[in-house]
């Protein structure tokens, strides 16, 4: 799998933790295509972080700027586009996410996600009086809908980054 073999952006979908980030650059590098990072695009043009956004504008302006900006992405050329966790969950993503590109779900159990997510402070969706509950009501909530997407690649701890972007690669082909 090469640059020029990748006719659609590989959209990389699923939960906080699961390595969205961090794989995808790999595999950017890997098939030498341009990384993009739907949340880091929010982030840049509104000049604020992830949860100042939620704080001020709320949850729906960030979704409406997610879908906004996951449009936008996909216009270009083929790249590696990485997703907030909750940005498969909208029907309209979906659809866009399907026609312009290919959905990789990265796919990680509930332990490996709070290990990643529990020392880090920016989730807004987590701060919560139980974070932990609330990462596996999520989890539960949205794994039929992640299980949509065209491939699905295992992270796991055991697994390294660049290891799991190979995964991927042969996934794709
Ligand atoms: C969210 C995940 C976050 C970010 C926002 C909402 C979610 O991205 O988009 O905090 O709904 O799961 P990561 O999946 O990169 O943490």
């Amino acid at each position: 799998m090469t640059r020029a073999a990748l006719r659609k952006t590989v959209v990389m979908v699923g939960m906080m933790g699961a390595g969205k980030t961090a794989v995808g650059k790999a595999l950017s590098a890997k098939l030498g295509v341009p990384f993009l990072d739907s949340d880091a695009e929010i982030e840049a043009a509104a000049n604020m972080s992830i949860p100042e956004i939620f704080s001020r504008d709320g949850e729906a302006f960030f979704r409406e700027k997610e879908s906004m900006v996951i449009a936008r992405l996909l216009e270009g050329e083929p790249c590696v586009l990485s997703t907030g966790g909750g940005a498969f969950l909208a029907s309209a993503n979906r659809r866009m996410i399907s026609e312009r590109g290919v959905s990789v779900w990265l796919k990680a159990d509930i332990g490996v996600l709070w290990n990643r997510v529990r020392h880090k402070d920016s989730r807004p969706l987590l701060r919560t009086p139980d974070p932990r509950a609330t990462l596996r009501t999520l989890y539960e909530a949205r794994v039929p809908i992640y299980a949509e997407a065209d491939l699905t690649v295992i992270s796991d701890a055991e697994t390294s980054i660049e290891q799991m972007a190979d995964r991927v690669i042969d996934a794709l082909r």
